[in-house]
């Protein structure tokens, strides 16, 4: 039985992607792994291996045992972490990958890279970014992310590997929180919204950018690796789009399920600064046309199902139900 390897599969896009999978595939063919140490409920559900992925022994002997048929190569640092640790973000997002594509040489399997909108820079066009345009990112994180990009064009042209990405916006989902990215924001405000009322953002009012619901993302990257490979131009770095809004736009759609809720700011330089060298639009017309790409969830669906998905699990009450929420925290 040939494989399908998750990397990163602890992290935010991981811990959706890989039970998606295992619906799709069969839980036994799904194969996560993650540097961290997995839950119990992880182990349970399918098989789980740890891995570094910067140690190429231990990724080729990983690759060797399961027969890997496609590998969703999810590990790196996202933006913020990066620039803290750009040698670091470096080892990790660019040798792993590297490793990673001469496996998939070697042994003729599939890969799946999630490029960003980090891979574009202050002097790409910023307004409905279009899919081929300047690339000059200036963070570590689009360096790499550029860089990634370039490398699985080249070993698909080069050696024909089955190389496929995404320039994924801002995501937000519930499950598994973001790990130091630049639009954390967008995650971090419904756990604040629900359980104080209250959040302090660290990127400006008007700050625009383009963002994705988590349930979108999955279905964007399973389809995409499974389109006609005959009709896919471009292969990698497909820019995907669903919504773009500001910290204060987002506050707002918030404000109608959470009428107390309230926002206020404290801009972090490093995460503004980074923001502000991104696109505040994307253009993705390239993936409508090469594989049907339609996003479901506008910022409306995906406040109300944020708040749903949430509420039951954080401390206070019902949307708009302020006072039965303090109500409840102080039974407790
Ligand atoms: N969410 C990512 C980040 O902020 C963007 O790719 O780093």
């Amino acid at each position: 039985m040939r494989h399908i390897l998750v990397t990163g599969a602890l992290g935010q896009i991981g811990s959706e992607l890989v039970p998606a999978l295992r619906a799709a595939y069969g839980a036994d063919r799904v194969v996560a792994t993650d540097i961290r140490m997995p839950p119990r409920a992880a182990v349970e559900q399918g098989p789980f291996d740890q891995l570094d992925t910067t140690d190429p022994q231990a990724l080729r002997e990983i690759v060797r045992r399961h027969e890997v048929e496609a590998v969703y190569h999810l590990s790196a640092l996202l933006s913020a972490v990066a620039e803290e640790k750009p040698q670091t973000a470096w080892h990790v997002n660019m040798g792993s990958l590297y490793e990673m594509l001469e496996l998939a040489r070697q042994h003729r399997f599939a890969v799946f890279f999630p490029s960003s909108i980090g891979a574009f820079g202050p002097t790409t066009p910023r307004d409905r970014t279009p899919q081929d345009t300047i690339q000059r990112p200036n963070t570590m994180y689009g360096v790499t992310k550029a860089a990634g990009e370039l490398l699985c064009d080249y070993y698909a042209h080069r050696f024909g590997v089955d190389a496929r990405g995404l320039r994924l916006p801002g995501l937000i989902s519930h499950r598994a929180p973001p790990g130091g990215g630049t639009t954390d924001y967008a995650v971090h405000i419904f756990h604040q919204a629900i359980r104080y009322r209250h959040y302090t953002c660290f990127l400006g009012a008007d700050t625009s950018l383009d963002m994705m619901y988590m349930p979108d993302a999955i279905r964007a990257i399973m389809e995409l690796m499974a389109a006609d490979p005959g009709r896919l131009k471009h292969r990698n770095a497909f820019n995907v789009a669903a919504m773009n809004f500001t910290p204060a736009r987002l506050a707002a759609e918030i404000r109608k399920h959470i009428p107390a809720f309230a926002i206020d700011y404290e801009v972090d330089p490093l995460r503004q600064a980074i923001a502000d060298s991104w696109p505040r639009s994307i253009d993705d017309s390239a993936a409508r046309a090469e594989w049907d790409w339609r996003p479901r969830y506008d910022i409306a669906a995906m406040t109300a199902d944020m708040i749903r998905e949430l509420q039951p699990r954080l401390r206070l009450g019902g949307p708009g139900d302020a006072a039965r929420g303090r109500d409840q925290d102080a039974a407790r």
